[in-house]
C-alpha cells in the first residue's frame, strides 16, 4: 500500500514538472527589470503609469502575462513571448508568425497605449503586458531558434536535477543565486550617463538583435545532457544581470515615451 502512495506521488510530481506552464524570465526576473524601470521613469510618466494601474507597481504587474496563461481565454497570447527566426536572417525577411510574436506583440502594445481613443481597460492590459514582454526581450534565448523551441528541447542537468538550456536561463541561475528581486534591483553595477544613453539608444529591433547574438553565444555554451553548475554560474550569470538591468532602463525609456 505504501510503495503504491509513493509511486503515485512519484508520478504526480514528474507530470507536475512536465507540462509546467513555463514562466520566461521567472518571477523574480521580471519583477527586477519593473523595478529598475521604476528608478529610471519621469515624474510625469509614474504619475501617468500609477493613475492606469491603480496604485500597483511596474514591479507587481511585470508577471501579469505569465498568470494569465493558465485562463484559457487568454490563450492566442501565448505565442507573444517570444521571437524565433533565422540567424541569419533580419526579422521580416521570413513572414513573420500569423499568431504574433514578441516584435508584434511590443509593438500592439505601444500602439494601444498611444492611441487617444483606446478605453482604459485596455491600456491598463497592454500597459501590464507591455512591461512583460520588454523583460522577455531580454532574455536571449526567448529570440532562439524554433526547431528547440528556444533552447527548450535541449536538455541538460542543472546541478542535480533535469532541466532545460531555456529553463536554466529563465529561472535556473537567478533562483540559484538567491537574492530577492529587490535586491538584485539595487545591486546592479553602477553606470555613467553615457553608458545608460548607449543602453537606450536604438529601437525594440535593434535590441532583439542584440538579444539573439547573445542566443548564438548561449547555444555554443552548453551541450545537450550536460551538467552545467558552479562554472556555468560563473561565466553567465553576469551577463544575466547585465540582461537585466538593461531591460529595466530600456523598459523605463520606452514607457517614458508614451507617458512622459
Ligand atoms: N516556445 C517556442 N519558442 C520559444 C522561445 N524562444 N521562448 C519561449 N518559449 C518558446
Ligand atoms: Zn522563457
Ligand atoms: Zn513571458
Amino acid at each position: 500500500m505504501k510503495t503504491r502512495y509513493i509511486v503515485l506521488l512519484l508520478l504526480l510530481t514528474i507530470s507536475i514538472k512536465g507540462f509546467s506552464i513555463t514562466e520566461d524570465w521567472g518571477k523574480t526576473g521580471h519583477r527586477v527589470t519593473g523595478e529598475i524601470a521604476d528608478n529610471y521613469l519621469t515624474k510625469k510618466a509614474k504619475r501617468n503609469i500609477a493613475e492606469l494601474l491603480k496604485g500597483q507597481g511596474l514591479a507587481f504587474v511585470s508577471i501579469y502575462a505569465d498568470e494569465i496563461k493558465s485562463d484559457d481565454r487568454y490563450r492566442a497570447y501565448s505565442p507573444w513571448h517570444y521571437v524565433n527566426f533565422s540567424f541569419d536572417k533580419k526579422y521580416g525577411e521570413d513572414t513573420p508568425s500569423e499568431r504574433g510574436d514578441l516584435v508584434q506583440a511590443i509593438q500592439k502594445c505601444i500602439e494601444v497605449l498611444k492611441n487617444e481613443t483606446s478605453s482604459k481597460d485596455d491600456k491598463e492590459f497592454h500597459l501590464k503586458m507591455l512591461v512583460h514582454f520588454i523583460g522577455d526581450l531580454h532574455q536571449p534565448l526567448h529570440v532562439g531558434r524554433g526547431e528547440d523551441k528556444g533552447g527548450n528541447d535541449i536538455q541538460v542537468r542543472w546541478f542535480n536535477d533535469g532541466s532545460n538550456l531555456h529553463r536554466v536561463w529563465d529561472t535556473g541561475m537567478i533562483d540559484y543565486y538567491k537574492m530577492s528581486y529587490t535586491e538584485l534591483a539595487s545591486n546592479t553595477d553602477e553606470l555613467s550617463l553615457a553608458e545608460v544613453e548607449a543602453i537606450e539608444k536604438g529601437d525594440v529591433l535593434d535590441w532583439v538583435y542584440e538579444s539573439q547574438s547573445l542566443a548564438k553565444k548561449v547555444y555554443a555554451s552548453a551541450n545537450v545532457g550536460e551538467k552545467l553548475s558552479y562554472k556555468y554560474m560563473y561565466n553567465h550569470f553576469p551577463t544575466v544581470r547585465s540582461q537585466l538591468q538593461k531591460g529595466g532602463i530600456r523598459l523605463a525609456k520606452v514607457l517614458n515615451d508614451i507617458f512622459g
